[in-house]
């Protein structure tokens, strides 16, 4: 339906320019190459070719045009990646009409909305005067209010869920997405901060006590359908456009921090709620930049997470650094108390998370005792070990051979020891993923739809050729590709991709061509043989199935014609027998 404005907006970016802006991307050769975001990897196994405006990772496969790439990496849909696009080169995208189209979830996500607008009116109500005042306290004004749509609870027990029910909703549904328990309300007198998804819907509330009454200092939404708490960043939605212009991503502890932090200006900020750190989420931070700035709570726990969280970056092979908060100071309390320069100084002055850990590393060390100095020089050699700059690990191992006076050589014999089993493990090439086993038949048809996809005579060759197909998938991809070609009188392999984005089938297959290296350029004559091995696999097929019907016949003329057929074809006299 959009396809020809899709296809124009395509035609004016540069792939490797978008995902460049997100991955850092080297070139090679005709193409560039950068981590793949779609995989847990630290290798470079995604390959962007600006010829033919198509990724590809040679390890999981995730492949496709400039468009399936921004709606996978930003998990936005077609539409709105239509949009974005379009606005950045600067075609009309008013027609793109983003609709929000219905899902079985769509009844909670209203219901949220509604839940919050209820909540944003107490606080804004005579009820919510107290709450008001407290937030006032804090410096958490009307702007950063209504920005980050702070609401309040009642102290009723069950106002929200009577509204809601009252809205069509029932008690289950209720308890099940989590605004209600026990067929009451989960909030009761509490501040309510909305907690988002990754595209900014509202999935879940964490509700604080603002009246000091020993409870939980939090209230968080219960997982439900559409909340995974280990799946979502708080100001994941916002960071995204302002980690990349700020070409980092600063992980904090709590809202109130991003929040805060906000207020200063410095928005690439997510929460992690607490200070485990998921798979997911790594994996979403990743994204958002490959420049990790830690800067968690500055107490024990807050230096605890660092060090563990930190490691977990650099296994993703992030670059990590750590602003370092006075103790027991959190981003929030920083900021309230020091002021914008102050924080934005720290900022600067942020260290290498390894020099970090090394700093932490020492402070519990008592150089008096010659075990503790040796079991901390081991582990700084173990720290460096994980470096992959030769140059600093040869100042990382003068530097420590000074400090302990130790012969440099005896420091690198022992680095090169412990050094050792992650160079075999970096070298180790990406082995594509297994593919089931298949026919020579087969990877001839694929091989055949790749030159389709890369040279229109080769189309108008294919439409000559009567063709078995040896499978569905490549029927049905063949048939996609002569129609488009037939429509648009050329074929490339970005639009192509626009055109059968929604026809999951093709995708998948033509997904795997592409990642299978198949051959691009072709000859006639060559052309003409993989054709052959078609034929003969027809001439088989037909064999077989003319042989089931001989046995079926009972008439005798009709049986001798069969068999004159099959005689025919076994000989192969005439290449198109089985036509007849
Ligand atoms: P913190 O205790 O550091 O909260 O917890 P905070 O950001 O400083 O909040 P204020 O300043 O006291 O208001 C960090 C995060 O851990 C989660 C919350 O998501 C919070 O943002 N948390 C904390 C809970 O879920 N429950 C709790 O009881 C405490
Ligand atoms: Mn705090």
């Amino acid at each position: 339906m959009n396809n020809e404005l899709a296809n124009e907006i395509r035609s004016k970016v540069d792939i490797v320019d978008i995902v460049g802006e997100r991955i850092p991307l080297v070139a090679r050769g005709k193409n560039f190459f950068g981590v793949c975001p779609f995989h847990d990897d630290s290798n470079p196994s995604l390959c962007v070719s600006r010829e033919k405006q198509i990724y590809t990772c040679f390890s999981c496969h995730a492949t496709g045009n400039v468009y399936t790439f921004l709606m996978n990496y930003e998990h936005i849909d077609f539409k709105e990646a239509l949009r974005y696009l379009g606005e950045k080169v600067g075609v009309d995208v008013s027609s793109v009409k983003i609709s929000n189209k219905n899902t079985k979830f769509t009844p909670f996500y209203e219901a949220y909305l509604f839940s919050l607008k209820y909540f944003q009116n107490n606080l804004q109500a005579k009820v919510g005067a107290d709450a008001r005042s407290y937030l006032m306290s804090r410096k958490i004004d009307d702007e950063v209010i209504k920005e980050f749509e702070i609401g309040l609870s009642l102290d009723k027990r069950d106002d929200l869920t009577k509204l809601l029910v009252s809205k069509k909703y029932d008690l289950s549904t209720l308890n099940k997405i989590g605004l209600s328990s026990d067929d009451h309300d989960v909030y009761n007198d509490r501040i309510m901060f909305p907690l988002y998804d990754l595209s900014g819907k509202v999935v879940g509330f964490s509700g604080r006590i603002y009246r000091d009454k020993g409870q939980n200092k939090y209230v968080n939404t219960k997982e439900s359908p559409i909340f995974k708490k280990g799946q979502l960043l708080y100001h994941y939605h916002i960071a995204r456009e302002e980690c990349r212009k700020n070409k980092a991503v600063i992980v904090m502890e709590g809202f109130m921090d991003v929040i805060r932090a906000s207020t200063i200006g410095v928005r690439n900020t997510v929460a992690l709620m607490g200070t485990a750190l998921t798979h997911e989420q790594l994996q979403l931070i990743k994204r958002l930049s490959t420049n990790v700035i830690m800067c968690l709570d500055g107490d024990d726990p807050g230096v605890h997470a660092t060090l563990s969280i930190g490691d977990m970056f650099l296994e993703e092979g992030l670059e990590v650094k750590v602003l370092v908060l006075p103790n027991p100071d959190d981003p929030d309390s920083y900021i309230l108390r020091e002021g914008k320069d102050k924080f934005l100084n720290l900022l600067d002055s942020a260290v290498n998370f390894n020099d970090f850990k090394l700093r932490k590393l020492k402070e519990k060390v008592d150089f008096r005792s010659e075990e503790e100095t040796a079991l901390y020089i081991n582990q700084v050699l173990k720290e460096t070990a994980k470096v992959n700059d030769p140059i600093r690990v040869e100042l990382a191992l003068k530097k420590l051979a000074k400090e302990f006076d130790l012969s440099y050589n005896t420091l690198e014999m022992r680095f090169r020891e412990l050094d050792k089993p992650k160079t075999r493990e970096k070298k180790e090439m990406i082995v594509p993923k297994k593919n089931k086993k298949k026919t020579k038949y087969e990877k001839a048809m694929e091989q055949i739809l790749y030159f389709m996809l890369n040279h229109d005579w080769v189309i108008s060759q294919f439409e000559k050729e009567n063709i078995i197909y040896p499978n569905e998938e490549s029927r049905l991809l063949a048939s996609e590709v002569v129609y488009y070609y037939t429509k648009y009188g050329n074929i490339n392999i970005p639009d192509f991709y626009t055109y059968v984005q929604d026809k999951e089938e093709v995708v998948n297959f033509l997904n795997e061509i592409l990642a299978s290296n198949y051959q691009e350029d072709t000859t006639m004559d060559e052309l003409l043989e993989y054709f052959g091995v078609i034929r003969e696999y027809s001439r088989t097929q037909e064999i077989k199935r003319l042989t089931k019907n001989l046995s079926l016949e009972v008439d005798p003329v009709e049986q001798a014609k069969i068999a004159e057929k099959i005689r025919k074809l076994r000989i192969g006299d005439n290449k198109n027998g089985w036509r007849n």
